[in-house]
């Protein structure tokens, strides 16, 4: 017979290399607080429902939180024979106390006891991952508000389109965060879903009470149907989904802080404590930590489609292959956490060069739409408006100078409208000012952004506050 814990039907023992290739504990023991804290929630409902003894139960307990302190402390030996997290406690406990570790795993299957830990996993991890969220939407909150006069070119095609405020850019990624925290939302919601009791696929004969385990691990739901509570992957699918998103925002955003510390834009500089250098090339200092969030972000990617795929084809309920959820979501984790904290501090070091935006504003055509507006306030049709602004861009062009270089002789031979006022008209302080549509990129509109975003904040750290306090600690 074989020695494994399911070996009784068996005649041999597995394979060495088979053994290892099946092996999940190599990874899944990042899970052991979470299998523990289940399993002491396992044995009290044992005992209470009466499959269990009381004494059973205190010695299970107590065994278990040895068996805590000892993987706290780095003094497990993790068995790559006893295949997962799951087994390698089980049997340590059973070595411990003797008859009454075997009897933990009454009206449970590691099909479901994976599942739990995994739902109690992702749901903490979802918590951290919004608490990052919201470091970098700090950041960027107290970027903007440090630099609310600051005026840069905005950009359509990466051609300067109109000037904006380098606040109300910021926000926009602001914006973007919100809707991944609301997303994670989401998928804690998912996640806060109680598998236990499922069995390995058809429930159990003994009288158990999930209701009473899912209260002990603070679980909101109890899946109705054993066969989906033991093969549901969405909340895995759904946080990779999540986390490409996010990742695909902060690689937007990468691009951006890339171009801006060039030295063609120079928008920006990045502190030296945030760039590396070159080993060859003396004057490099260049923006590694944007370029990796950039690339780190097709890995994320990668991970959703594994996942995706993984799942496509399967069949009710429990297959291996659902073990395949665990590398990709576990990198997944700590890549978009690492890239969320690293990028706040960028944005925090990060040198606002106010005078060479205000250049590529002023030194360009960007005020070519208020030009036309004036017009257009004087009661000339936008298209005809259009028209003319072009004509004095194209003009501008042909004599090398700018739209503020023009006189108001040269104005009024383009249209009798044109008065003294344009000169004021066409300043990027003021055509900023004068976007103050609800949400444009006037001061006022940019003050309003920021007060709403503090509030958001706010009401973000509640949702936060509370997920934590649910959280479960089996120490
Ligand atoms: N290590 C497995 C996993 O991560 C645990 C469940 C195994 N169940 C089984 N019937 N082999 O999915």
């Amino acid at each position: 017979m074989s020695e494994a814990m399911w070996g009784g039907r068996f005649s041999k023992t597995t394979d060495e290399m088979i053994n290892e290739f099946q092996a999940s504990i190599g990874f899944d023991k990042r899970m052991y607080h979470e299998d523990i804290a289940g399993s002491i929630a396992h044995a009290t409902m044992l005992a209470k429902c009466g499959i269990i003894t009381d004494e059973d139960k205190e010695a299970i307990v107590k065994g278990l939180k040895d068996i805590l302190k000892h993987i706290d402390a780095g003094s497990f030996d993790f068995s790559v024979d006893l295949e997962d997290i799951h087994m390698n406690i089980e049997k340590r406990l059973t070595d411990a106390i003797g008859e009454a570790g075997g009897r933990l795993h009454t009206a449970r299957s590691r099909n479901d006891q994976v599942a739990l830990d995994t739902h109690m996993y992702i749901r903490r991890q979802v918590t951290e991952v919004q608490r990052e969220i919201q470091n970098l939407q700090q950041a960027l909150v107290e970027t903007a508000e440090k630099n609310q006069d600051v005026i840069m070119p905005g950009y359509t095609h990466l051609q300067r389109a109109q000037p904006i405020l380098f606040a109300h850019h910021l926000l926009a990624y602001f914006g973007m965060l919100a809707r991944d925290f609301a997303r994670f939302e989401g998928v804690y919601q998912r996640a806060d879903i109680m598998p236990l009791g499922a069995g390995a696929l058809a429930g159990t004969t003994f009288p158990i009470d999930r209701e009473f385990v899912a209260r002990q691990l603070n679980f909101e739901h109890i899946y109705g149907n054993s066969l989906d509570a033991v093969s549901d992957r969405d909340y895995i699918m759904e946080f990779l989904a999540a986390a490409s998103i996010l990742m695909v925002h902060l690689s937007r955003l990468s691009e951006e802080t890339i171009l801006w510390c060039s030295r063609e834009f120079s928008f920006v500089e990045l502190d030296d404590a945030h760039c590396t250098g070159s080993s060859m090339m003396p004057q490099k200092k260049n923006p590694d930590v944007s370029e990796l969030v950039r690339g780190k972000t097709g890995r994320v990617i990668g991970h959703l489609m594994a996942m995706l795929t993984t799942v496509k084809g399967l069949p009710l309920a429990y297959n291996k292959d659902l073990q395949e959820d665990k590398e990709g979501i576990f990198d997944a984790i700590d890549t978009v956490k690492f890239s969320l904290a690293v990028y706040a501090q960028l944005i925090r070091g990060m040198k606002v060069r106010k005078d060479v935006m205000k250049r590529a504003v002023t030194e360009d055509f960007s005020n070519a739409t208020d030009l036309a507006d004036y017009l257009v306030k004087k009661g000339m049709p936008f298209r005809q408006a259009h028209a003319v602004s072009g004509t004095a861009v194209h003009d501008c062009i042909a004599k090398g100078k700018y739209l503020e270089d023009m006189t108001l002789a040269e104005f009024q031979q383009l249209s009798p409208l044109f008065e003294a006022d344009i000169k004021e008209a066409i300043r990027p302080e003021t055509c900023v000012r004068n976007r103050n549509s609800l949400g444009g990129t006037s001061y006022s509109q940019v003050e309003r952004q920021l007060t709403a975003a503090k509030e958001l904040l706010s009401a973000e750290q509640k949702i936060q506050s509370k997920a934590e306090s649910l959280q479960v600690n089996a120490r």
